[in-house]
């Protein structure tokens, strides 16, 4: 008789796999993404990004949600179609996130949450004439600001104070959010107070409270320590006669940028047990701003090696990236793995600093680093780069920014070219 096997194995972290000895993206290979679309090339997998936006789903399928996914984490127009088309609505954080998701699938425009310290008048009309779900708003003087365009605009605004909950978030400094000494939100204590004040509009509605504590978490905890006081302060808006939906418990949910195994499906389901902790027996919407944990693990970027040498004891990988292209490792110190598209024979490995071309020592993708024993001509994928990649990326160099395609079972579509010249100049003034 047949054993029958029973092992349950979580679907693998990543779309990037060897096939034939090749790396490739769900099966599509990218040395031939390579030669059709020329190097630097961001590649992503549709599959992938939407086997987490339906991984959330299913784990806040108990309660009444909406998943508003962070525009800033990767804003490619074909990215937010593919996510409004399934049911996400957006947080954004600037009108021309705003104009993004109206391009990109306007029906999701009435599920858009608008955070960020500090929006201006034009954006705020932007956002009321598309009647947008919520503003999160993150200081008095913005209250105000909101209360006189909707006026001016006869529009009223439904609003949530975002709150800074003073809770720890074990992070990078420059992505951790929730602390008092942080210039996001508004104190939690102060809260009730504003909230007594808006009431006295009648162009505001007080819809919902907000809170967002920072970025690539890990732990869960912070999050359900946020959400308790949030939900407390919900309870207490309540009894005093507001009328709050809508509790939005932000983004940040981390992933594993190493090799390790990491089973996404898991993670999330920790991440909803830990909301529900803090939510107690509070039934309002949820609103939920993941934007790394949807799209980071679904990309790559693909990179073709210039020169290897070595300066002293030192050895170089030069890429055609750089960090204008990737800026995660020279801004945080973040790590990317990074993986040769031909799969190595052997376990021979040299010990390397993979840089770009730019000229600054802070161009790096990784220092130090075990790599295969790469040769000029030969390509590397740096894993991981689907959020806050592309977003990121500049000009500086006067380089142009990278070309993008999307692999979509066995479609691969490019969705955006790569730069040109005349791009980059078109703005200027001689
Ligand atoms: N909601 C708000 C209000 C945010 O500020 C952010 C991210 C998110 C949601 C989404 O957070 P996520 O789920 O992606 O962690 N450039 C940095 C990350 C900056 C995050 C800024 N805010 C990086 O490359 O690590």
């Amino acid at each position: 008789m047949k054993k029958k096997v029973t092992t349950r194995s979580a679907p693998p972290a990543r779309p990037f796999a060897y096939r034939n000895r090749s790396l490739s993206c769900d099966g599509a290979s990218l040395t031939a993404l390579a030669e059709a679309h020329g190097t630097p090339l961001y590649v992503y997998s549709a599959q992938q990004i939407s086997c987490r936006f339906q991984l959330f789903q299913k784990a806040f399928g108990s309660r009444p949600h909406t998943v508003c996914y962070a525009v800033k984490a990767n804003s490619s127009l074909a990215i937010l179609k593919l996510l409004g088309e399934q049911g996400a609505g957006f947080d954004i954080v600037s009108g021309g996130e705003l104009e993004r998701v109206r391009r990109a699938h306007k029906p999701a425009l009435k599920k858009v949450v608008f955070s960020g310290v500090g929006k201006q008048a034009w954006e705020i009309d932007a956002a009321l004439k598309a009647n947008i779900l919520q503003f999160n708003v993150e200081s008095e003087q913005e209250l105000d600001l909101l209360a006189a365009r909707a006026q001016a605009l006869g529009i009223r605004a439904r609003f949530a104070l975002r709150v800074n909950p003073d809770v720890f978030a074990e992070t990078h400094p420059y992505i951790s959010t929730g602390l008092s000494e942080h210039k996001f939100g508004i104190a939690i204590t102060q809260a009730r107070a504003i909230y007594r004040r808006a009431a006295k509009s009648k162009w505001l509605d007080a819809s919902g409270v907000s809170v967002h504590i920072g970025s690539q978490i890990r732990k869960v905890d912070p999050f359900a320590a946020a959400l308790d006081r949030v939900t407390s302060l919900v309870a207490q808006l309540r009894r005093d006669g507001h009328n709050i939906r809508y509790i939005d418990a932000g983004g940040g949910l981390g992933i594993d940028y190493s090799d390790a195994p990491f089973d996404a499906a898991h993670q999330v389901e920790r991440y909803a047990a830990a909301l529900a902790k803090g939510l107690a027996n509070e039934q309002a919407h949820l609103l939920l701003e993941p934007g790394r944990f949807l799209v980071a693990q679904a990309g790559a970027l693909l990179t073709r090696v210039l020169v290897t040498k070595k300066n002293g004891a030192k050895t170089f990988v030069i890429t055609d990236a750089a960090m204008n292209d990737l800026i995660r490792p020279a801004l945080y110190h973040a790590h990317h793995e990074i993986v040769p598209v031909r799969q190595p024979t052997g376990k021979a490995t040299i010990t390397a600093d993979i840089v770009g071309p730019v000229c600054e020592s802070g161009d790096f993708f990784a220092r130090d680093r075990a790599i295969a024993n790469v040769k000029p001509g030969d390509l590397v994928a740096l894993l991981d780069a689907g959020a806050y990649g592309m977003t990121q990326a500049s000009n500086y160099n006067s380089r142009p920014r990278a070309a993008e395609v999307l692999v979509d079972g066995t479609k691969t579509t490019l969705i955006r070219r790569r730069e040109t010249m005349r791009d980059q100049l078109a703005t200027e003034i001689l």
